[in-house]
């Protein structure tokens, strides 16, 4: 594959601090800017008028595209979802919208409807929503399982999940299911070892539901150790639905992320800002629930590192829409524009652990966005409004 110059960028949004126009700027942003793409890498990112000359002087092998002045931001990335499942639950949402309130057994359901579906159902749906994210300039994504919760169904969404993302999650602690009500010590035990080992294959995450009517910090515990024996590093679902122990739990196992984050004490976000653990935030959540939206400002101004998700399931937020995220993150949770563009880019990458995506620096994966745009700031600015014009992974356009 030849070379690509991408040219007349009017704003490029980096990422990479120190790359940009303003020393100080984290978004490494420059103005009137160029990028080289060589075997699918970022080879080089800078001013328009500075592209050096092995990679300006046109012709074989370079090709050359120009963007006419448009933003360009790295693809996003969405370190939290739920995409593989069956039914759907739009009855809840309409029931929520006239008061009725958010209750996390509503999982039971679409897992029925889960564990029910074929192969062949799951895997089209699961298409769906991967061209549903490229459409909206998603690039790089998790998706968790948890809606089977047998050995069996857990390994099949596990490995479903795994032909469309390597960024695959175990939920099998998402609720407890109604068979097994009556004995909860023996469900966790069984996501410890048999689930465990029947997953281990197509996973690299463990995850747990960690709130009132899902599971306790004490069970918690119990499966992230086991994820930990296994090599699993955790991430975690917390804080969502009430105050409770996940954020703290996360920190004390090193958890790469923890997701919600809606009610937080002090003493969490003290924990939190002390730690490397990311604070992942899915305002379609709160959309969704009509909860209140988490205090993203409270988390920075604190000094946590604070990533956007979508949360895409059937039932407490059914949106893939990162520039939603943004424009909610920005409206209601009292981030600037730039904060919540690096959050759902860089700050993904960040909850993932992952340097090779959510920047556009040298030797990072070429996934990026052309927005129709002269600035990231209209991804707030205009919401609802499809954007994204063109999207690149891997150096290849997909969209
Ligand atoms: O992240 N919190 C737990 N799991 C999902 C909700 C899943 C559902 O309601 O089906 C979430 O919000
Ligand atoms: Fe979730």
């Amino acid at each position: 594959m030849s070379a690509l110059l991408l040219t007349g960028i009017g704003e490029l949004t980096t990422n990479v601090g120190g790359l940009g126009d303003d020393p100080s700027d984290a978004l490494g942003t420059i103005a009137r800017a160029a990028l080289v793409i060589d075997d699918g890498r970022i080879a080089w990112a800078g001013p328009a008028s500075a592209v050096p000359e092995e990679w300006s002087v046109s012709g074989d092998p370079l090709d050359v595209v120009d963007v006419g002045g448009r933003a360009v931001v790295p693809g996003f990335v969405d370190s939290h979802t739920h995409l593989v499942f069956g039914g759907d639950r739009a009855d809840e949402f309409e029931a929520r919208m006239s008061g009725t309130p958010y209750a996390a057994g509503g999982i039971r359901r679409t897992v029925a409807a889960t564990r029910v579906a074929g192969d062949d159902v799951l895997r089209a749906r699961l298409a769906g929503f991967v061209s549903e994210l490229h459409a909206q300039g998603t690039t790089t994504f998790e998706v968790k399982t948890g809606y089977d919760l047998t050995v069996e169904g857990e390994a099949r969404l596990a490995r479903l999940a795994a032909e469309v993302t390597d960024e695959v999650t175990f939920l099998g602690a998402h609720v407890v299911p109604s068979e097994f009500a009556d004995d909860r010590k023996r469900y966790v035990d069984l996501v410890c070892g048999p689930m465990l080992a029947a997953v281990r294959p197509f996973v690299r995450w463990i995850d747990v539901f960690c709130e009132t009517g899902a599971f306790t910090p004490a069970e918690t515990e119990r499966i992230l150790a086991a994820g930990a024996a296994a090599g699993l590093p955790a991430r975690l679902h917390g804080n969502q639905l009430g105050e409770g122990a996940g954020a703290a739990l996360a920190v004390a196992h090193g958890a790469a992320s923890v997701d919600h984050c809606t009610y937080l004490t002090d003493a969490d976000v003290a924990v939190l800002a002390g730690s490397d653990t990311v604070a992942t935030l899915l305002p379609g959540v709160e959309f969704s629930t009509r909860h209140p939206y988490p205090d993203a400002r409270r988390l920075i101004d604190a000094g946590v590192t604070v990533a956007l998700a979508s949360d895409c399931n059937p039932g407490s937020s059914f949106t893939s829409s990162m520039p939603l995220m943004i424009a909610l993150a920005v409206r209601e949770m009292g981030m600037t524009p730039a904060e919540a563009v690096w959050a759902a880019t860089a700050g993904g990458a960040r909850a993932l652990r992952r340097d090779d995506v959510g920047r556009l620096g040298l030797g990072a994966r070429a996934d990026l966005v052309v927005l129709d745009a002269p600035t990231r700031v209209h991804l707030a600015y205009r919401p609802g409004v499809p954007l994204v014009r063109e999207v690149y992974r891997g150096g290849v356009r997909i969209r």
